[in-house]
């Protein structure tokens, strides 16, 4: 006769059998960076098993170690939130800017295709060329205008060519971490210095808040037949920097962070001189699309400023 306690190992070790296979591995590259530091800790508190990828564990300007790295690691998915992302960087240093930006996610695509992982590659707005105001749909004509740009753009192509079932995310303006402070934190920072608040005011896009940004993504993971172009924003008509600024300090000033609303300076996107590559002018992408895969409305850019804002009044609040 079989011991009772036989089965119920038997069964034991097949329940975590089932569960392994059900749980998906993630591996995200760049996880130390302002989208990647956000998304690791919010997949992991979902319970997926992650795979916190840095520039230590494998630096994506070696091809072969990228190859061998991901094959040993067996990902149901990759996240590919590294790159060069800081515009006068790539005009610098074009080489290291093409080995992380064009030809990593371009490896990435390949073994994805070949291990049968799903790729999600995280672009950018700067892929447009900004010429035309108006909000922009993933089928307008991409035409890159700086090194970050082209690299980005050169990505997307080679990535869906080498792996069509991959997902390109493009993003824009992102903020929502106070660690890795975006443009909203970077208002704020100066708010309480009492610093001089300037911003440039004929330039737009569309910001996107990290919290939202994660659960999009993770959404995105569990919808297997979803592939190709999505724009990761918030929702709303597209805002210049100055604009954006004034809701940043409207916001602290009705959660009570500041006495009295200070005036921006508002500035000229010529007048740059430390901008040494050039910017698109209007690259606010719509969500819609968005929208339209996850079936929900996407939060406003007003409402997710708001909440950041409130959140960081809260932290200082408690600080004190
Ligand atoms: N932030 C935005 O507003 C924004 C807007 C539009 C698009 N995007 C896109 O969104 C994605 C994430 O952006 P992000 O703001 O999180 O960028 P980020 O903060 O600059 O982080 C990029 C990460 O890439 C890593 N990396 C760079 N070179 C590497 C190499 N040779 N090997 C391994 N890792 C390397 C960096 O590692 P280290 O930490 O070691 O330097 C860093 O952790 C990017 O594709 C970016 O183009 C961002």
């Amino acid at each position: 006769m079989i011991c009772p306690l036989f089965h119920l190992k038997l069964l034991f070790f097949a329940w975590v059998w089932f569960y392994d296979d059900l749980v998906k591995k993630i591996l995200v590259f760049g996880s130390a960076g302002k989208v990647g530091s956000t998304l690791v800790p919010y997949l992991k508190e979902k319970g997926y098993e992650v795979i916190a990828a840095t520039r230590q564990d494998c630096d994506l300007c070696k091809q072969n170690d990228l190859v061998d790295y991901i094959v040993s690691q067996k990902p149901d998915v990759i996240i590919n939130c590294a790159a060069i992302s800081g515009i006068e960087s790539c005009l610098d240093d074009p080489v290291t800017c093409h080995y992380v930006n064009v030809m990593a996610p371009q490896t990435m695509a390949q073994v994805s295709q070949k291990e049968g992982i799903k790729l999600i590659h995280l672009s950018t707005d700067y892929v447009l060329d900004g010429r035309r105001p108006g909000l922009k749909t993933e089928q307008d004509r991409i035409r890159p205008i700086n090194t970050y740009g082209e690299s980005k753009a050169e990505a997307e192509w080679r990535v869906m060519d080498e792996c069509p079932s991959s997902i390109i995310a493009r993003v824009s303006w992102v903020f929502g971490s106070l660690g890795k402070p975006g443009f909203a934190e970077a208002i704020w920072n100066k708010l309480l210095k009492g610093e001089l608040i300037s911003a440039v005011g004929d330039k737009d896009s569309i910001p996107t808040w990290l919290p939202d940004l994660v659960e999009w993504l993770s959404e995105m993971i569990e919808l297997p037949s979803c592939s190709g172009i999505y724009q990761l924003c918030n929702s709303g008509e597209p805002l210049t920097w100055s604009q954006y600024a004034q809701l940043v300090i409207d916001s602290a000033y009705s959660h009570g962070a500041i006495e009295k609303k200070p005036t921006i300076e508002v500035q000229k996107l010529d007048e740059m001189s430390h901008f040494r590559d050039a910017r698109p002018r209007y690259t606010a992408m719509s969500c819609q699309k968005l929208a339209n895969l996850l079936d929900k409305p996407i939060r406003s850019y007003e409402e997710a400023i708001d909440l950041a804002i409130q959140s960081y009044v809260a932290r200082l609040k408690d600080a004190r």
